[in-house]
């Protein structure tokens, strides 16, 4: 009898299976799609591609939303007319490797697609979250550190806009209006378990978190002027488009169409459905495209496949700032799938499935053939854990290399061309 158990929130994830959570239940709860194989051959129709990187191969963005309305949107149109929207709650200046996962699938995303992106830091949503006493102006100097650490992923700075919620643009926040005015108090205490003793912060903060969704957010960005369009030329100034409705309401009409025709793809991890999935309900309320998603399992805990990491718990993952001393020695250390003798092994073979270090193999190693062999010959007792450990230990300290000489290029010059408002297109 399976008697396992999955809670998956937008604040906690925790399973008491060792293989992890089970991804299955959480699809049939959230009511999203899995992601299959015939979905996989549309992405590489579209982008024209015979092999993709091990995230979508690989089922780590393993469930969506209309994801597959979009691919045959674009081989219809023969254009990629989307956005990639995805963000970050900077809860330390330290991010591991699980907070990566979004970041590096958003830039390969991009890349392939060539589209724009457009980052979220939301320092509201952790000051609301932590019950510490951590000044809000803490959060501001978190977000620095991790926006570093995002465009160190290599994003391309003229197709990527990242933003900080307490600094808003005015287009945003009329938007999360729309989107406050819709909800009852009564559904949010359902879907984010929200009690009488929160604070309201918290209450209000999910309409941030959805507002970047719609394309009209941004329309500086993602719609700028071109010689088929001068008539909304005077929309294109923050504050005139602002007005635009009432200075001209037949342009603004046609200039919110065309801007409605920009979808917008999110990519998140599971735990983000109840913000996506509430605002997809609205949506056709307020007159805007329903966004899409993709959305990702979990990177397990050093100690094992059944705990997500977290940044609180040193020894639970890798953070970026790791020395490559510590990250043999925390993969050494890591839950395995092998069996207690040399002989065992041999005998019986390991179970990849609940080994940690195959699991950041197939997250990181970008390639999908050597993740199957390496799964085969732990599976048939071939590969030994010591021997895999010392492959999983090559792969992320070359990946944590790159990452630190990429950081380390980042100038205050390049941040804030990543944080102007211009455009995307
Ligand atoms: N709430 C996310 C976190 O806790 C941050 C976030 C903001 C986000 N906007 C997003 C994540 C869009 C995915 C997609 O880190």
């Amino acid at each position: 009898m399976d008697n396992s158990k999955t809670i998956v929130t937008h604040e906690k994830v925790e399973s008491n299976n060792k293989s992890g959570i089970n991804y299955t239940t959480v699809v049939e709860q959230f009511g999203c799609q899995l992601i299959d194989n015939e979905l996989i051959s549309k992405v590489k129709q579209v982008v024209k591609k015979d092999t993709l990187h091990p995230v979508l191969e690989n089922n780590i963005f393993f469930a969506h939303r209309d994801f597959d309305a979009l691919m045959d949107k674009c081989l219809h149109e023969k254009k990629n007319n989307f956005y990639i929207y995805t963000g970050r709650g900077p809860s330390s200046t330290n991010l591991h490797l699980g907070h990566m996962i979004p970041f590096m699938t958003a830039k390969y995303l991009q890349d392939i697609f060539d589209v724009p992106v457009v980052i979220q830091i939301t320092d509201d949503e952790k000051y609301y979250q932590t019950n510490s006493n951590i000044p809000f102006e803490q959060y501001r100097q978190y977000a620095f550190e991790n926006i570093k650490d995002i465009i160190a992923c290599g994003f391309n700075p003229k197709k990527t806009y990242i933003f900080l919620n307490s600094i808003q643009n005015t287009h945003f926040s009329h938007n999360s209006v729309k989107i406050q005015k819709r909800i009852k108090l009564q559904h949010f205490k359902n879907t984010f378990g929200f009690t009488d003793d929160d604070n309201i912060g918290k209450v209000s903060f999910p309409s941030y978190q959805m507002a970047p969704s719609f394309a009209s957010s941004f329309p500086i960005l993602l719609h700028p002027p071109t010689d088929d369009n001068p008539q909304l030329d005077s929309f294109y100034n923050p504050i005139s488009s602002f007005f635009g409705q009432i200075i001209n309401p037949d342009a603004h009409k046609e200039y919110l169409k065309q801007l409605s025709n920009m979808k917008c793809l999110i990519i998140a991890a599971v735990d983000q459905d109840p913000y996506f999935r509430t605002l997809r309900d609205i949506a056709p309320k307020i007159n805007e495209p329903k966004p899409i998603v993709i959305y990702s399992r979990f990177i397990g805990s050093l100690q094992g496949k059944d705990k997500k990491m977290s940044a609180s718990v040193n020894n639970s993952s890798i953070f970026l700032t790791d020395t490559s001393k510590q990250v043999k020695k925390k993969i050494n250390g890591a839950f395995s799938g092998g069996q207690e003798t040399l002989e065992l092994h041999r005998q019986l073979g390991g179970n990849p499935d609940v080994d940690v270090a195959t699991q950041y193999i197939e997250f990181f190693s970008g390639d999908t053939e050597m993740v199957a062999k390496v799964k085969e010959d732990f599976r048939s007792g071939q590969l030994l854990s010591g021997e895999l450990k010392k492959k999983c230990i090559e792969i992320v300290n070359n990946i944590l290399d790159e990452h630190r000489q990429n950081r380390e290029k980042i100038t205050n010059e390049l941040i804030s061309e990543f944080m102007s408002i211009r455009s995307l297109i």
